[in-house]
């Protein structure tokens, strides 16, 4: 009795100390890493709120755009294009945000899926005139919010 609760003590002593760090599969290894995030708000205001909003109804015909690009193009699993709620940057939206490069579109239409995903995602260079300025990140006031 007292040699299989040492046994036991053992046991249970010996299952702490191994780091419990999951272990990746040889499948999950061999899968490419997401180079790219891009986050298109799909918030929706009531009408008479007071901020804008980056969708009427919740739907985002950009984002089911962005999709279909980004697949054509062969970047299916290398790009994830995220719905999110908002950005905090409504009165420049519609929005939608690059990461890892953390680069903010502002004011983008559905007809401007084409050159994100060609000049940016594929050629790695942010659309300019699609940015939102500088000035108007990471502040309460810029001449759009009044
Ligand atoms: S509603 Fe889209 S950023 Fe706020
Ligand atoms: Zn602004």
């Amino acid at each position: 009795m007292i040699v299989e609760t040492l046994f036991l003590g053992a046991v249970a002593l010996l299952w702490k100390l191994i780091p419990k760090t999951r272990r990746w599969t040889p499948e999950e290894q061999s899968l490419p890493l997401f180079e790219h995030h891009v986050f298109v708000c799909h918030n929706s205001r009531p009408e008479g709120a007071p901020r804008p909003s980056c969708t009427s109804n919740g739907i985002s015909d950009l984002h089911t755009r962005l999709q279909q690009l980004v697949k054509a193009a062969g970047l299916g699993s290398t790009v994830r294009i995220n719905k999110s709620g908002c950005l905090d940057q409504c009165e420049h939206g519609p929005t939608v945000v690059v990461y890892p490069e953390a680069v903010w579109y502002g004011n983008v239409r559905p007809e401007d899926a084409e050159i994100i995903v060609a000049e940016h995602l594929v050629g790695g260079r942010p659309v300019e005139r699609l940015r939102v300025a500088e000035e108007c990140l990471n502040t309460k006031s810029c001449p759009h919010r009044g």
